[in-house]
């Protein structure tokens, strides 16, 4: 923890990513002011932990401080592929509304490089015009974005109730014992990353399971499991 006369960053992670905490200290054991850059439940959710035997005086999360920055400056390095489509995105919205687009942009970065990280949420946030902390509260919310790299391939088991009684339990076992990995992890090879994620809206179809965000399987069995993961192959 900080233990100096002025202030630092702490960084930490959730399961949902990185983020981080901005302490300050007069150097002693007096009150610590600290300001979270990413507020949200699973970063509360680690304070207990990260500020044992401290005591705060603040534990705001104003992002908007200056001097509490959680993205650095840099220029803008969306591709001119990705600039393409998210112009092509934004004809459908008002010219006021172009934070309408942001779910598409986090989509074209996820599909042009696997995964999303600050920087590219940054990019965003400049291009749509659009607070940097919005963007991150966006890719933080909904599971189909992969906060770190997550292989070529990433299989999405919905774990939500209607799939969870229909056997989801047994659909992560196998996947897990055929990989070699667990939820949240990449094989080896980096080809195929497994997670969990929420209900997809198509629970008739349950147990499912989604490659890479775009294809739905469901009904899922061994059988079919198997056949999945051998068209991967190809
Ligand atoms: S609970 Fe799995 S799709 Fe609805």
């Amino acid at each position: 923890m900080c233990r100096q006369a002025r202030g630092c960053i702490r960084r930490s992670s959730n399961p949902k990513g990185e983020f981080g905490i901005y302490l300050v200290s007069d150097g002693a054991n007096k009150p610590y002011r600290m300001k979270i850059r990413a507020p949200g439940y699973p970063h509360l959710a680690s304070l207990n932990e990260m500020t044992r035997g401290h005591m705060l005086a603040d534990r705001g999360g104003d992002h908007r401080y200056s001097r509490h920055r959680f993205w650095r400056d840099r220029p803008l390095m969306l591709s001119e592929k990705i600039q393409t489509r998210i112009n092509r995105e934004l004809k459908k919205y008002p010219a006021d509304q172009r934070q309408s687009a942001v779910m598409a942009a986090l989509r074209f970065v996820q599909d042009d490089k696997g995964w999303i990280d600050t920087g590219d949420m940054e990019d965003i946030a400049a291009y749509l015009g659009m607070p940097k902390m919005a963007v991150y509260e966006v890719a933080t919310f909904y599971h189909m974005y992969n906060l770190k790299p997550m292989g070529k391939t990433t299989l999405t088991v919905c774990t939500n109730l209607s799939c969870t009684l229909c056997g989801a339990g047994d659909t992560v076992a196998y996947l897990t014992e055929k990989l070699g990995i667990g939820l949240g992890e990449v094989t080896a090879d980096g080809r195929i990353g497994l997670r969990e994620g929420e209900c997809m809206g198509a629970c008739k179809d349950a147990p499912l399971l989604t490659v890479n965000n775009k294809k739905l399987c469901g009904r899922l069995s061994k059988e079919k499991i198997d056949k999945i993961l051998a068209e991967l192959d190809k």
